[in-house]
């Protein structure tokens, strides 16, 4: 099979994991209290300002970005998803906000040299092969202008692979079910999403395989994607340690 069928394939995938389904049980998962925090925790590790540009890369259907322009940085987002963007641009017009978003491929940037700072939130980066994988970190770099920064939020690996898999999750909405199974594959380093949607009485299953970096391996690919410093976080900012649930990095340009 060619690299390009095999990227299609990746790229369909992708597209019928991130749906409307996905967005129907958004707020159970992410609670709106859950987003405002965040994108507090964002605004704080990222140093935002006011009338600054700032650009979410993989933002869904906006529920971050959003905060974020309320709050008065200039956001941009980029997703591959139309179903998620159009949710993103509903939500923007109904806060009453201005967020440029682009239906696009993190891997291929339309930016140079642009943003105070980047972000790829909620376990949006790893999705591709490495070599794609660090065609993303390039792009960011190169949005970014000199002394920009990149922020990534990521399960900690160390913590997700001392669970036994499969790692099993359930979500309710009114009768409606999602299911979701993580198996985790020690030889490629790859967690493994299997989901299952039961919803107004059909069943839907899609699939999700995303990377697991360790904190090296990052410090390893921003610096050779161009930043400078590279530091480790946990979930609420505090020290990374081998027990924190997330690993947050932010590296800077
Ligand atoms: C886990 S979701 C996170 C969404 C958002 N950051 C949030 O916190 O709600 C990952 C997002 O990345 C998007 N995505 C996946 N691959 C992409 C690509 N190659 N280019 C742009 N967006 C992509 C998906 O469509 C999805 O919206």
């Amino acid at each position: 099979m060619s690299d390009k069928l095999i990227s299609d394939i990746s790229v369909s995938g992708i597209k019928s994991y991130f749906s409307d389904d996905y967005i129907y049980f958004g707020d159970v998962i992410n609670s709106p209290t859950t987003s405002d925090r965040q994108a507090r925790f964002i605004w704080e590790l990222l140093a935002l300002e006011q009338g600054r540009p700032v650009v979410e890369l993989g933002c869904g259907y906006g529920r971050i970005s959003n905060r974020l322009a309320e709050k008065g940085a200039r956001v941009a987002g980029i997703d591959i998803s139309p179903i998620l963007l159009k949710k993103a641009e509903a939500d923007a017009a109904e806060r009453g906000v201005n967020v440029e978003y682009v239906l696009g491929d993190m891997r291929s940037l339309p930016w140079r040299d642009r943003f105070d700072a980047a972000f790829l939130w909620y376990t949006t980066f790893g999705y591709f092969d490495d070599e794609d994988n660090e065609k993303v970190l390039l792009e960011a770099a190169s949005s970014l202008r000199k002394g920009g920064r990149l922020l990534i939020d990521h399960p900690n690996r160390i913590d997700f692979l001392s669970h036994k898999s499969p790692i099993c999750h359930v979500a309710q909405r009114n009768g409606d079910v999602r299911i979701d199974m993580y198996s985790n594959d020690v030889i490629s380093d790859r967690s493994n999403l299997e989901r299952i949607i039961v919803r107004d009485g059909c069943v839907r299953r899609t699939h999700l395989s995303f990377r697991q970096y360790g904190f090296s391996e990052y410090v390893r690919m921003l610096r050779s994607a161009g930043f400078e410093t590279v530091e480790a976080y946990g979930q609420e900012g505090e020290a990374f340690t081998s027990d924190s649930s997330r690993l947050v990095v932010v590296a800077c340009k």
